[in-house]
């Protein structure tokens, strides 16, 4: 229960949405009360009436007036009732929106080792499940609960103003239903988020199936993923029909603990009306309020189960929330680079898995020059280019940005200066434009566009789909080849026009020549700017002005092309056995 205090900011920030919301159940339930008493002047007129063996007129008018005040009052509660909704359940909206751009906003901001450890449907769930969950408890659970305590107060206020004895008798089977009602919805519940897992189970197969399909195919495996899916569909289609035989409980219990209310009602009214307490109209005065108070009661069971998985799910969402990220958004100096980036002793152990990435590393990239990297697969590369990034902090040494220490900058001003294009591309499912403009849709016209594209030796690829830039790439549209997707992402950085490049091995799936026309471009914008490129081939990092061979994570040959073909060591080695495979 206590981790749902977080959701008070929430009502506070809509503390006029729940004080009207307040203000329009009690007058809802206000107005029930009236109807009940105007039926019991009814039925007592009629028996007046009739006992005395009057002839006039007047009761048909009087049957008259009391039936305009039952429709008259029904209809007040009934437009308190829709402005009640109209102000909780819209509050609980509001609340579910903010809290979901909350949740996102705090995703964006948690670091690449807090996603290693979340898996992706558990994240998507908080966002989702989780808080329409809670929405269920800022929405209709508070009204529901707000809505039993008027119904409580002014129903049992008035029955007890009536006959105190018969409320008495009335209300004793009512706890009992509050009890039952809560235990038959905590067993929908349970049954339900057995569903709700179920249904993500086979939702996520029926996915991957699809999107492998042609791997299924190739290994002629379709029958077998026939029948993985009839496993799931009949494990679903069995906690369904055990949701419906609980649910089928839950109108003939309410039915029947109000039936005893109703029967004890007529029961003991009768008895003291034949004694002569109490009118006829009393009894079915009664009925009506019995009847009132039906869904209150049973809606308190309904309501605890509600507030007891809402809580649940905020204690999942606060854990996450108040995870921090350990590289933080804090203000700090812009970052314009000018001039180096330096790497002093730098050494880097992964957190989660402890693996020794990197070992004292030394390294300037200064204005103007290209570093190569190179090195078995498994060296550290990639991580030494996530460390310049920021994406995770040094173990141990320094990268410093111009003479300060690079934790010292403005975290996303600092990476703004760079362009990384990673070793596994990722494109949105959107136009090839925006693909390339992702880094300030705002600002990047058509030319730049284009421009990025030839550099990266893309744009005669591009021209040839039939809507060119304007093509869908992904699941909506065309897929690419794994070179389109790779100079793509080559583009994409480039368009940013930014002071340091980082190409971690995008090199990779374009044939020889094309590598070259690549290369020969950033050649020729490399003055301002630095660059990083990390290949296996020797030919991509050849023309570099220093580079670095990287074997389990330390730096084990340094130096131009030249020097290290004349060295003779791991350098030299790939760099014949690369010409030999070029023959
Ligand atoms: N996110 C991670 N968490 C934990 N360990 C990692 C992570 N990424 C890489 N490693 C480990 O760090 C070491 C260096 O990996 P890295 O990705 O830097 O190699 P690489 O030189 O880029 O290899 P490749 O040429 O195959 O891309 C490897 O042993 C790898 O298993
Ligand atoms: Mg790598």
């Amino acid at each position: 229960m206590k981790s749902l205090l977080a959701t008070n900011k929430y009502f506070w920030k809509y503390k006029w949405l729940v004080f009207g919301g307040g203000l329009f159940i009690f007058f809802s339930n206000y107005f029930s009360v009236y109807p009940a008493q105007s039926l019991r002047d009814a039925i007592d007129a009629v028996v007046e009436y009739v006992s005395n063996e009057q002839t006039d007129n007047l009761i048909y008018i009087k049957l008259l007036w009391f039936t305009g005040m039952i429709i008259g009052f029904s209809l007040l509660r009934g437009i308190f009732m829709f402005l009640m909704r109209q102000t909780l359940i819209v509050m609980s909206r509001r609340i579910e929106n903010d809290m979901k751009n909350e949740i996102f906003h705090h995703y964006q901001r948690l670091s690449a080792s807090f996603y290693k450890k979340n898996n992706t449907g558990d994240l998507m769930n908080r966002i989702s499940e989780d808080v329409s969950r809670v929405r269920m408890y800022t929405g209709p659970a508070l009204m529901y609960a707000l809505n039993t305590l008027f119904t409580f107060i002014l129903i049992i206020g008035a029955m007890f103003k009536v006959n105190a004895t018969l409320t008495w008798y009335v209300i004793i089977p009512l706890p009992l239903l509050s009890v039952l009602m809560y235990f038959v919805n905590d067993i929908i519940n349970r049954k339900s988020e057995a569903i709700q897992e179920q249904l993500s189970n086979l939702t996520s197969f029926v996915q991957e199936s699809i999107s492998g399909i042609r791997l299924v195919k190739s290994f002629a495996r379709e029958p077998a993923m026939r029948s993985k899916m009839e496993d799931q569909i009949m494990d679903y289609r069995k906690k369904q029909l055990s949701l419906a035989k609980t649910d089928a409980l839950y109108f003939p219990v309410n039915l029947f603990l109000i039936g005893m209310s109703t029967l004890i009602t007529i029961y003991i009214g009768g008895v003291q009306y034949i004694s002569g307490k109490g009118s006829l109209g009393n009894i079915a005065e009664f009925v009506f309020y019995v009847n009132m108070l039906t869904w209150p009661v049973s809606s308190l069971g309904w309501v605890t189960a509600i507030i007891q998985r809402a809580s649940a799910s905020q204690k999942r969402i606060n854990e996450f929330l108040d995870t921090s990220s350990e590289i933080e958004y804090k203000p700090g100096n812009d970052f314009i680079f000018k001039k180096e980036i330096l790497l002093e002793d730098v050494s880097f152990i992964y957190p989660d898995s402890g693996i020794i990435a990197l070992k004292n590393i030394n390294l300037k990239l200064q204005k103007g020059k290209v570093i190569g990297v190179t090195g078995a697969t498994g060296s550290g590369k990639t991580s030494l280019a996530q460390l310049l990034l920021r994406i995770y902090n040094t173990t141990s040494g320094s990268i410093m940005a111009d003479g300060v220490g690079i934790e010292k900058y403005n975290l996303q001003q600092y990476r703004r200066q760079f362009g990384y294009v990673s070793q596994d591309v990722f494109l949105f499912s959107e136009q090839i434009k925006n693909n390339i403009a992702f880094a300030d849709e705002a600002h990047i016209g058509i030319e730049r566009i284009e421009e990025s594209a030839k550099k990266a030796a893309v744009y005669e690829n591009i021209m040839e789909f039939e809507e060119q830039f304007e093509t869908m790439i992904g699941e909506r549209g065309i897929t690419l080849s794994g070179g389109q997707k790779q100079r793509i992402s080559i583009a994409r950085a480039l368009a940013k026009d930014p002071s340091i490049l980082v190409f971690d091995d995008c090199l990779s799936a374009v044939d020889a020549i094309t590598e070259k026309e690549i290369l020969g471009e950033l050649k020729k914008v490399i003055h301002d700017k630095t660059a990083l490129i990390i290949s296996h081939r020797v030919s991509s990092v050849q023309l570099a002005d220093e580079i670095i061979v990287l074997h389990h994570g330390e730096i084990v040959e340094r130096g131009t092309h030249e020097e290290l073909l004349n060295n003779g060591g791991y350098y030299a080695d790939i760099s014949q056995r690369q010409q030999q495979e070029d023959f």
